[in-house]
């Protein structure tokens, strides 16, 4: 059977998915590969039950371990198992093995009044106290500049070497293999929830820096494992979500073993969103994996791994499950609220910025790593146009600034015709007053959303970074992008970068938007707190647009604190002065994004393996359709000026 056949026959649900053998089961492939697809059939198979017998099929679905449905056997066979008899490790960090005896000693040194982490440390801290009182008493003097270049150099390579013991300390094993890397590892707090968890969205940044490091192995096994986990039979309430979808996260769980008192073996149990706060779904995993995918091969040369007839069928998956035609007028995909970093109620529902910069950007990986063959000449069909409506769509309606912000302000409305300029009915008094003082006249940037008669014009940061990495957004749109980061650094960055998004929801409309979530109040948390873990993609934005200076500022910002207060996941107020009320400590992605942006920095050749650029195909195709809108036929006389093509 040709792959394209297979892809159609798995999609249709006419035959379980082919898996092949991956890192971990190097030892028993055959073995473990052909009981895998044996399960997979008969999950297959139970599929017509969840129509006759719902509850227990409802039971199937929430899989017992951990799902906190009392008297429910786990059932192992809907785990992903490897038999690993001598494991003791839950998570994969053993207190056995050298690794976990260091995060012990080291957790019981820690010193909660100077706010430093293990000993080896302190040492150097008070190392570095020294230092710095010698050469601030050598101030005046006019050779401390050498110095003060030492001491500065010092203690950036401790923090770096902090953020590497401690990304290290993160790695998650399954049999004996690294395959991810912990949300939070915070020894003092008992308060883990789910960030013991592996979070497709949180390692993005720990495989890259691990990619960056030549460390290749922990991200092959990442993809491999994770997209085992893909085929899930997953189920809420009866209901199952469409078969692309990508687990949030997924844990290593150590179980007995089957009619084996003395020996256990370690399953991964992914959470799709059936157990998540909120119940949300995770529509940007999927997305993440194609890009973190493409990034292992450009940067490992490893090409096997894309070319992979299971990979290749994941990928089509994915893809298939976000360019399926449904009601949507817009190309944009459309989600509900939650679907992505921000996981929780924030009015994002609709067509979130962060999703479709997201999901372009998948499409232009996917895109170069298909592999040509006739089975998949109308997913590359349907996969260009989609691309090139995407990017035309986001570039002419979520783009404002200034000039854009005036025609809006001069809207009529209730236009009923095939020309329409306000093609979405948008009232001009939607135009908030921040926004009014807020909008630099040099710069702008990508809407948070746009709906009929809706545009949130909240700043969100990663999905204008996202758009400046993969080109959704045109050159000129990402140079205004950053002009808008400079001009309005003292609201993104301030005292730690960078703002999820800018402004916060206060008073009544918190209430409404949010539901009172009083973990999202005003500028706490989603609600435009600052996440240091987006250092690296704003790291990425600027290493393109050939404006490095201005990551590294903000980097040096970071480094002022970032160890000191422990890799807090975010900050807190305005202008992030606080450690946020509920941030995590030693949050991963903090400790990786951070570690991303320093080797970038270093080398900035490597960004590479992130950015995507339109090729002339597309450019070509993009033009067309812009000489094709009626608008523009309508002869706007200054669209060159708005929106560069
Ligand atoms: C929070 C964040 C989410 C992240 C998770 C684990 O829920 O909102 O983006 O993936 O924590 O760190």
């Amino acid at each position: 059977m040709g792959t394209s056949e297979a892809v159609l026959q798995v999609l249709s649900g006419a035959v379980p998915r082919l898996f092949h053998s991956d890192s971990c089961l190097s030892t028993s492939d055959s073995i473990f590969a052909s009981k895998f697809r044996l399960k997979c059939s008969r999950r297959r198979a139970s599929r017509y039950l969840q129509f006759l017998k719902c509850s227990s099929v409802l039971q199937y679905g929430v899989r017992g371990i951990g799902s906190g449905v009392p008297n429910k056997k786990a059932d192992p066979s809907s785990l992903q198992i490897c038999k690993c008899q001598k494991s003791e490790s839950v998570s994969g960090v053993t207190t056995e093995d050298g690794n976990g005896a260091w995060f012990v000693d080291n957790a019981k040194n820690l010193n909660p009044i100077n706010g430093m982490v293990n000993a080896p440390n302190v040492l150097e801290f008070q190392d570095l106290q020294h230092l710095k009182q010698e050469n601030e008493g050598l101030k005046s003097n006019s050779a401390n500049g050498t110095l003060r270049d030492t001491f500065h150099k010092i203690s950036v390579d401790s923090i770096e070497d902090e953020a590497w013991d401690l990304l290290r300390e993160s790695v998650v094993y399954y049999c004996g293999s690294p395959i991810g890397t912990i949300a939070a590892k915070d020894p003092t707090s008992s308060n883990t929830l789910n960030y013991d968890q592996v979070f497709i969205r949180d390692f993005i940044p720990s495989g890259i820096a691990f990619l960056l490091k030549g460390e290749y192995d922990i991200v092959r096994n990442f993809i491999l494992h994770t997209l085992q986990l893909q085929s899930w039979e997953k189920t809420m309430d009866c209901h199952s979500p469409g078969q692309g979808l990508m687990p949030a996260s997924f844990k290593v769980r150590t179980v007995p073993l089957d009619g084996d008192d003395s020996a256990t073996e370690e399953v991964l149990d992914p959470d799709f969103g059936e157990a998540a706060i909120g119940r949300v779904a995770p529509v940007d995993s999927g997305l993440w994996w194609i890009i973190l995918l493409r990034a292992y091969g450009k940067c490992s040369g490893d090409l096997s791994v894309q070319e992979r007839v299971d990979v290749q069928t994941g990928i089509k998956m994915i893809l298939r499950l976000c360019i399926a035609d449904g009601f949507d007028m817009f190309p944009t995909l459309l989600v509900t609220d939650g679907s992505c970093m921000i996981d929780r109620r924030m009015g994002i529902h609709g067509h979130p910025l962060e999703i479709q910069a997201l999901f372009y950007s998948a499409l232009l990986c996917a895109r170069e790593m298909l592999a040509p063959e006739d089975g998949s000449a109308d997913l590359l069909r349907a996969l260009n146009n989609r691309l090139v409506a995407l990017s035309f769509h986001i570039r002419e309606y979520y783009w404002v600034d200034m000039k854009k912000l005036n025609e809006i302000y001069r809207y009529k409305t209730e236009e009923y015709s095939y020309d329409a300029v306000n093609k979405f009915n948008i009232y001009p008094d939607q135009i908030s007053p921040w926004l009014v003082e807020w909008m630099p006249n040099k710069g702008g940037y990508l809407i948070g959303n746009l709906q009929p008669a809706h545009m949130d014009f909240r700043f969100f940061s990663l999905g204008n970074l996202w758009s400046v990495v993969s080109g959704l957004a045109t050159m000129d749109q990402s140079h205004a992008i950053l002009d808008l980061i400079e001009a309005k650094w003292a609201d993104l960055v301030a005292g730690m970068p960078f703002k999820i998004c800018y402004p916060a929801l206060e008073g009544q409309e918190w209430q409404i938007i949010t539901g009172s979530d009083p973990k999202n109040t005003p500028w706490s948390y989603h609600n435009a707190g600052a996440w240091p873990t987006l250092l690296w993609q704003l790291t990425v934005a600027c290493i393109k647009m050939d404006r490095p200076d201005i990551a590294a500022k903000a980097v040096e910002v970071a480094e002022k604190r970032i160890s000191q207060d422990k890799w807090p996941e975010y900050y807190d107020t305005k202008r992030g002065r606080f450690i946020g009320k509920q941030s995590q400590l030693f949050q991963t992605w903090s400790i990786a994004g951070y570690l991303v942006a320093k080797l970038l920095l270093a080398d900035p050749s490597k960004a590479k393996i992130l950015v995507t650029e339109e090729d002339s195909e597309l450019v070509n195709a993009f033009s067309c359709m812009i000489s094709a809108n009626p608008r523009r036929k309508r002869g706007r006389k200054n669209l060159k000026q708005t929106y560069i093509v």
